[in-house]
């Protein structure tokens, strides 16, 4: 059967994985999820304090990321790939509130960029891949056959991932979240480099209102769709 490249863009918390997950899983498709190598490039960068609550080295970062290897491995028991840096699992490190206050500001860098997409096209040359990120429908994979464009109200997805957040046992309010997710997503979509923006020929999909079933069975059929064409 003909393979296909999916791409699923949108603001934060809006869901892409979850979807994403459950579509390569039906279609037995590799998932990736790049926001989770720009968390990954986030995590070193704290932890070698070139990032700290009041600054930021950029130079230092640039210059070291030749030893910031992010890399995945398949999880049989979770099905889906988790995250390493230099050799770590890091797939709950990178979850943290404090790694998304300070992810935007390194996925503003292009030279992270420019290391990460490369990485990101070379797992999907093959195709046969769903990718979920900001950038994966116009400059990733500009020429993929299907593209989503994830929405949903800034509310709806602050609640939803002040639950998960809360579900790690992390200690947060709703009020930084909600500013959280306010403010990565106009760094995202204001930012030089591959801003975050609806690639012309994306679906959109505003899943405020739509149950996880609706919503992947809609990314299901027009898959199949493309698929089976
Ligand atoms: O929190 P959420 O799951 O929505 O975000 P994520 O997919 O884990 O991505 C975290 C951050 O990485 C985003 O807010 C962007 O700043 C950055 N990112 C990006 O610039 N380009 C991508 N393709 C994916 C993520």
């Amino acid at each position: 059967m003909k393979k296909i490249t999916i791409t699923i863009d949108g603001f934060s918390s809006t869901g892409k994985s979850t979807v994403a997950k459950q579509l390569a899983k039906a279609l037995g498709y590799v998932y990736v999820d790049s926001g989770a190598m720009y968390r990954a490039v986030t995590l070193y960068a704290m932890q070698h304090q070139i990032i700290t609550k009041d600054s930021f080295d950029i130079d230092r970062l640039i210059s070291e990321l030749d030893n910031v290897k992010v890399s995945f491995t398949y999880n049989d028991d979770l099905g889906f790939a988790e995250v390493y840096l230099n050799g770590k699992n890091v797939e709950n490190d990178i979850r943290t509130l404090e790694v998304s206050q300070n992810v935007s500001q390194v996925a503003e860098i292009s030279e992270v960029r420019r290391m990460l997409v490369l990485q990101q096209q070379q797992m999907g040359k093959e195709k046969g891949v769903v990718m979920d990120g900001r950038d994966i429908g116009t400059v990733v994979f500009p020429d993929a056959e299907l593209k989503f464009f994830m929405t949903a109200s800034a509310e709806t997805r602050a609640k939803r991932r002040y639950k998960e957040l809360l579900e790690r046992n992390e200690v947060v309010s709703y009020d930084d979240v909600l500013k959280n997710v306010e403010s990565r997503d106009l760094i995202d979509s204001t930012r030089e480099d591959s801003p975050l923006m609806k690639a012309e020929d994306a679906i959109e999909i505003d899943n405020s209102n739509l149950s996880l079933v609706a919503q992947f069975e809609t990314l299901h059929e027009l898959a199949q769709t493309i698929i089976n064409q």
